[in-house]
Parts: C-alpha cells; structure tokens; sequence
C-alpha cells in the first residue's frame, strides 16, 4: 500500500490554504519519513483467542508497533471471529489524534503528546472494518486502515451494512428553480451545509458519504449574471472533517475555499459577484481534496446571461462522479473507502447522482412527446472525463464546456464534461420510449452504475419511428 499524502501534496495543500494547514502538512511529512515501509503482511494473534496490536499515531498514518506489524504504516490487524482483541494506541506527534473502529463502536480519547490508551473489544462481526482517526482531516490525510475479521482476510468482505441517514443520498433530477425572470441584478443568500451521512450506494449496501445539504450532487443554485452572490456555509457538528466550497463561478481566491474552511459545528460566509455566465461545478475544497470529492461532495451552479436562456418543457439537474470502495459493485455490507484506488483513478463504481443507477425508477426522467429538454450534465469527479450521450436521441444543441456566451454546438451524439466542468443539452423528443443517459466509456455504464432513463411518454410518430 502506497502513502496517500505525498511531500508534493503536503506542498500544493500548504500554498493553498495557507498556515492553518502548514502545521498539518508539516507533521505529515515527519509521520511520513518516520512510517514509509515497503509491502506490509498482516499481522497475526500469537496467543490464540486474544489479538493484540500496538500502533503509533502520525498524521501520515498509524504505524505498526511490535510484532509482525512493526514500522508498517496503517498496517491490516488479521483477527479470528471471537478474538479478544487489545489496540494499544500512543500518539507519535504533537498533533492530537484517537483510534476509532468503524462497526465496532469502539474509540480512544483524544491523546497527545505521547499519551497511550488500549481499547479492547470482542471481534464478534466477520468482515472488515476501517480503523481511523475521529480528528477533522485526519482519516483524509492517511489515517486509515482495516481490521479483518474472519479467516479469508481481505476476501472476506465488509462488515454488516450499517443503518442509512438518508433514505436516497441521490438528488432529484426535477429538483432545480425555475428560470430567473427578472431583469436585474440583485443580492442572492445561499445556504449550504456539510453533512456527513450513511446512505446506501445499491440496495443492500452502505457507504459513509460527505455531502453539501444531505444529497449527491448538492444543491442546484440559480443566480443571473451581475447578482452578488452572499454563501452562507455551515458545516454540521456531527461532521468528522472540515469542509469548504469552491464554487468555479467565483472570481476570488480559491473561488471561496480559503474563506471557508470549516470546523465541525461552526460557521463562515462570503460574498461574489457572478462576473460570468455560465454552468460552474462547486466542490469542497478540504484537504485532501481529492477524498472530499469522490466522497460526493459537488453540484452544479447556474449564473444565467442577460436575458436567460431559451425557454424548454423541462429541466434536469445530473451530475457524474466516482465513488472509490474497496468492494465491487454487488458486495452486500458496509463499502469502506479505498484511497488507493483513487489514487490509481480506478473507481469500483461510476455514478450519476451519487449512487448505482440512481436515475431509474421513481427517479428517472420525464417527458412527452412534443416537448423539449435541457440536462444540466456536469462532473464531481474527481478524476474521469465523461463522454455523455443519451441512447436514441441526437443533442439538438450543446453548452460545450458549460460556455453560455458562444453560440451553442447543433446536432450531437456524445459531449465531453470534464472534471470540474459541466455543460447543457437541449433535445426535442418526438417519440415515445425510454432514452438511456450513459457515459459512453460503457464499461462505467454497464458494469459500474452511471445509467439513467428518460422515459418519453405520448403518441407514436411512425413517420421518425416505426418498431
Ligand atoms: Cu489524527
Ligand atoms: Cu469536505
């Protein structure tokens, strides 16, 4: 296992957030020195019935203290069902930092300086479980590794699934304000909140998700060019990282991310003003940013020109991202977030609004025939570029790259959104069906959840269609 915070990281981040960070990105890179290991084996129970491991707390990790484990950095503690299981933790910095394991209910105290604490439980649930840091910002920055309980290791897949916050993490599509209608710029207050929550990727299994107001994408936001734009940004208590904004329709330092770092439980706010039309994607912009995205942390915002945009039937609000887990699509239980694998860009799923399939059902689209669409397709991310195409209909116009000043492109099959980016399509549907939306790197769309269906509803029209 490779680190996830590199000293090149460590850097960037430090630059761009500024001192809060420094001191972060500093002990990370000591905790990193100290703790990078080569290939790590599993550790294993010495006296049967009873598990017991030793580990020392960096903001890089926690490294194996004794035994099979020693100097691996977030090493896997292999244990049989029923074990007694011991973790002595002791803190290796300044910084402050816990244990917690997922599942398990179990948690040290804060510890500093060079406190130690040992928790110990009974491993009376088969499969694995992340151990991690509580601290905000820590589990992200590497903090974080599995507990293995069974006889397979890895293979014996997650622990139970665990009871979901939210009954549908994924926004509705319909779910956006309608169309500015008046002529003038004014003062526009929007309201955003992180919230981090347990909600189910497919029926069956559940992911911890971190989320802008409790859904994947967040909010949809509708300002018209010229508007000053004043973000009221709360991050829930609850919360175990900071989180923040950075809105790409922002003219300002990290387009509001520096201005709102939040702690759990607290507040901050700042204002812009809409300079550019546009389709803008906003992200949190935490370190280590890249984990705050795939977690779901994205949505689209809308500046509209002067004027607006031209008049459709219907609207909807789609946004594709990726989610990193250390199990395949189909694995019943509690998904645990693998870094690895985001660093490698290898997503297990690939998702429009936040979850496998999520625009089916009671969530697809809706039309009759006769009427016109316009999608709002934009890309969370964090890494792959989406080539977006709905099965059986030609895009009668395209806001390539989300440009709403240039005439838009006519009469496309497939358009690109890249990470960060967003743009607009607009069709007329003249017979009814349904109509698949899919990125069309298919592999993401057939095995790894990125479908849709717009379901069209009406009149035959044998003179386009005949079956
Ligand atoms: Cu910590
Ligand atoms: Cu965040």
């Amino acid at each position: 296992m490779a680190d996830k915070e590199s000293p090149t990281a460590g850097t960037w981040i430090a630059v761009f957030l500024g001192a809060f960070v420094i001191a972060a990105a500093v002990g990370g890179a000591v905790g990193f020195l100290a703790a990078r290991q080569g290939v790590q084996p599993a550790a294993q129970p010495e006296t049967p019935g009873f598990a017991t491991f030793g580990l020392r707390a960096f903001i890089s990790g926690f490294v194996g203290s004794g035994g099979s484990i020693d100097g691996v950095r977030n090493p896997t503690l292999e244990v049989e069902v029923g074990d007694r299981v011991s973790i002595t933790v002791t803190n290796g910095e300044a910084l402050v930092h816990d244990l917690a394991v997922e599942g398990y209910n179990v948690q040290t105290r804060r510890l500093g300086g060079d406190e130690s604490q040992t928790i110990t439980f009974v491993a009376d649930q088969v499969g694995s479980f992340a151990y991690i840091c509580t601290v905000p910002g820590h589990r992200a920055s590497g903090m974080e590794g599995l507990l293995v309980v069974g006889e397979d290791g890895i293979s014996s897949g997650p622990g139970p699934a665990q009871e979901v916050d939210v009954a549908d993490i994924s926004k509705d599509p319909t779910d956006l304000p309608p169309p500015i209608t008046r002529g003038f710029p004014t003062t526009v207050h929007i309201f955003m909140e992180a919230r981090e929550v347990v909600a189910e990727i497919e029926p069956g299994t559940t992911f911890r998700y971190w989320t802008f107001n409790g859904t994947v994408p967040g909010p949809f936001f509708r300002v018209r060019v010229g508007d000053t734009v004043v973000v009221h940004y709360r991050n829930h208590e609850t919360s175990t990282q900071n989180h923040s904004v950075d809105f790409h329709a922002v003219t300002g330092p990290g387009g509001g991310a520096v201005a709102t770092q939040t702690p759990p439980g607290q507040e901050t706010s700042f204002q812009f003003k809409a300079l550019n039309p546009g389709i803008f994607i906003y992200h949190c912009a935490s370190p280590h940013i890249p984990t705050h995205i795939a977690m779901g942390m994205y949505g689209l915002i809308l500046v509209e020109p002067e004027g607006g945009l031209p008049a459709v039937d219907r609207e909807f609000y789609v946004v594709q991202g990726e989610l990193y887990t250390k199990w395949r699509p189909g694995t019943d239980g509690h998904q645990v977030f693998d870094g690895e694998k985001m660093r490698n860009e290898q997503p297990e799923y690939v998702v429009f609004n936040g979850r496998w399939q999520a625009l089916t059902a009671d969530n697809a689209l809706r039309a009759n025939v006769g009427e016109t669409v316009r999608i709002y397709f934009g890309v969370g991310g964090p890494n792959l570029i989406s080539s977006f195409h709905v099965i059986g209909e030609i895009f009668d116009r395209v806001y390539t790259m989300g440009d709403l000043v240039s005439p838009p492109a006519q009469s496309v099959q497939t358009t690109i959104a890249l990470p960060g980016g967003a743009t607009a399509v607009e069709f007329a549907v003249e017979v009814p069906g349904n109509y698949i939306l899919v990125d069309h790197a298919l592999s993401r769309t057939i095995d790894k959840g990125a479908l849709g269906i717009l379901v069209v509803e009406g009149q035959e029209n044998p003179d386009v269609f005949q079956p």
